[in-house]
């Protein structure tokens, strides 16, 4: 989604600026901008496309310099991608420039009320309003301006201002968007997230909902709805920033992917002592299982399909009903959910819309939250009642790999902990779940050499139009995240289905050449899904077996087995998983896309 860089400070803020919004690019975008104060007049310079386009097209200006800028990406949501809808946006009096993340709500009526006293649009954007809108309400002090500004918007928002009267100052404020404050010595940066600032300072404070702040060379103050001046604590980057770079590798993705390993071992690691969960951490506490009745699992996309994982092994281990969710739907289904309940929330961001949603009104039912979540500081993090950290460090790729394994990690734990809380697992059987568990980084480690012959097969079936992931049970959940993964990555259609449900309609879609890729990873179904492999293989599809048994290719069977190694059947997600990613990874190259940054994809989807 949108992504926000402000600098100001001792040092040329075009460069820093650019880069900043390089570093933005993986969030997803289509356009971008940079407005500029130079010798106490505003300039914009901004452009659809690329980052590297709106870079071209700034040099076409000649040497610009500054110690004030704000810069922008936008993914449209209110008028198509195009140089006008693009951020920054101007007010009429052209002193006034502002870029705006997030939707604001009420911007059909804020419109004709400025267009009533004379305010002329000129792009199909939200956004234009908030340029206007901070116009009429200013007085001569920005931050007064935007204070005024914001108590007319309904929405969410998290937006950056600079004007031609101040040349060496930025607001800002934020609500149901993320933003952060790069703190300096002799400069300060805005940006909507860490990789975007950390080429400046590992410095940074956090700006909660309803706030706003005044950025200078000098420092940075904050001030809450009330328009007291607050202190915000200082957090600093634990990861260096060679963490979001792509280190040799040709994507992302693929360093992400090799990355799996020690993100489920940073996650697992400190969590597992003497071989049982230690929660100590969190604020989880053995009672808050023993008397949960149900526990809702809500998160969108990849998050939600570990969820299914997570929902698979709470219930076996546990034996606590669990459902697992669609965010965007929990909140408007009237959720039977109350004080007796867990929610959890899994989210790598910890800054999606829907899911922060979901999340909010399982607190207003009552229930107690535990957020699984990615990112340190982000909005899930602190607004649930316990925070469980993922370890993935910096996720750039919009496709997730590392963050999906490392969910899957917590999930384990608190199904372990869950388990024993209850007293179902006695110690001895918990730490044999937790020596299995903790078995998992060096096992991901050896699929991964499956990548030669996972790249072979890309090779042969990247010209299929339509690919069906079939499993029962936990391969069910693994085969929703491999076919997501397949069609973000590549643009294939791809469908998952449960392998039993197929023959009830979907199995007339198989014909010669169709691909099918079966999970079999379950002693206990194993002989089931064989059957329904072979009725696909019948009527002609090309099967790709991803299993643990010793089995060799079978005309009857399958075309293809890709072996991965055993762990007992609840974890087998995170090892069937690498291959799935491997296989969407080099489908996509064969396919000549754009690995991390797919079409019409955003990483942190921040709007509803
Ligand atoms: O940041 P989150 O984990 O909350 O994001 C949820 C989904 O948007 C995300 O998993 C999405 O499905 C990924 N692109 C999948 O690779």
């Amino acid at each position: 989604m949108c992504g926000i860089v402000g600098y100001v400070g001792k040092n040329n803020a075009v460069p820093v600026i650019l880069s900043g919004l390089y570093k933005l690019e993986y969030r997803g975008y289509d356009s971008a901008g940079i407005a500029v104060i130079e010798n106490e007049a505003l300039k914009v310079i901004k452009t659809k496309g690329r980052i590297k386009d709106l870079d071209e097209k700034i040099r076409s200006y000649g040497e610009i310099n500054t110690n004030c800028a704000i810069g922008h990406t936008r993914w449209a949501t209110h008028g198509a991608p195009s140089d006008v809808n693009s951020h920054p946006h101007i007010s009429k009096n052209g002193r006034i420039a502002i870029v705006h993340n997030g939707i604001i709500e009420n911007f059909l009526e804020l419109r004709e009320m400025l267009e009533a006293k004379g305010f002329e649009f000129v792009s199909q954007t939200d956004t234009e309003v908030v340029a206007h809108l901070f116009e009429l309400n200013y007085k001569g002090n920005a931050l007064e301006a935007l204070q005024d500004t914001t108590k007319q918007l309904r929405g969410s928002y998290a937006i950056g201002v600079v004007t031609a009267d101040a040349p060496s100052e930025i607001v800002c404020a934020r609500k149901d968007n993320p933003l952060i404050i790069g703190i300096g010595e002799g400069e300060n940066i805005l940006g909507s997230d860490i990789p975007a600032i950390i080429g400046t300072t590992k410095n940074y404070i956090i700006l909660n909902d309803n706030e706003t702040a005044r950025v200078t060379c000098e420092g940075v103050e904050v001030y809450n709805a009330l328009g007291d001046n607050v202190s915000k604590e200082i957090h600093v980057v634990d990861w260096d920033i060679s963490a979001a770079e792509k280190g040799g590798y040709e994507h992302f993705m693929m360093k992400e992917i090799c990355e799996q390993a020690k993100a489920v071992k940073d996650t697992l690691s400190p969590r597992i002592t003497k071989l049982l969960p230690n929660m100590s951490e969190t604020k989880l506490s053995p009672e808050m299982f023993k008397n949960v009745r149900n526990i809702h699992i809500v998160a969108c996309g990849s998050a939600l399909y570990a969820g299914l994982v997570g929902k698979h092994i709470i219930e076996k281990l546990a034996r606590i009903p669990c459902l697992a969710n669609v965010a965007s739907e929990f909140r408007y289904n009237d959720p039977i959910i109350d004080e007796n309940d867990l929610c959890i929330v899994v989210s790598q961001s910890g800054e999606t819309a829907d899911t922060l949603a979901a999340m909010r009104e399982a607190k207003k039912r009552g229930a107690k939250t535990l957020a699984i979540v990615n990112v340190v500081g982000s909005s899930a993090a602190r607004e649930a009642d316990s925070v469980l950290y993922t370890w993935a460090g910096p996720e750039i790729a919009v496709a997730t790999t590392k963050a999906y394994s490392a969910q899957l990690s917590a999930m384990y734990l608190v199904a372990v902990y869950a388990a024993m809380s209850k007293g179902i697992l006695t110690e001895e059987m918990a730490m044999g779940y937790c020596k299995e568990i903790m078995d998992l980084p060096e096992l991901i480690d050896e699929v991964i050499k499956t990548r030669e012959q996972v790249q072979y097969l890309a090779s042969i079936y990247s010209n299929r139009s339509s690919t069906f992931f079939i499993g029962r049970g936990i391969d069910y959940a693994a085969a929703q995240e491999a076919s997501l993964k397949l069609k973000e990555i590549s643009y294939v259609h791809s469908e998952a289905y449960a392998a039993g449900e197929l023959k009830h309609g979907t199995i007339s879609l198989i014909e010669d050449g169709t691909l099918v890729v079966a999970l079999a990873n379950d002693d206990d179904v194993y002989e089931k899904t064989l059957s329904n492999i072979k009725s696909v293989k019948a009527r002609g599809a090309n099967v790709i077996l991803v299993t643990n048994k010793n089995v060799t290719a079978d005309p009857e069977i399958c075309d293809h087995v890709i072996k991965i190694p055993k762990t007992i059947a609840e974890l087998s997600a995170s090892l069937s998983i690498v291959p799935m990613q491997l296989l969407a990874y080099y489908i996509g190259v064969y396919r000549g896309c754009d690995i991390d940054m797919p079409r019409n994809l955003a990483k942190s989807v921040t709007v509803e």
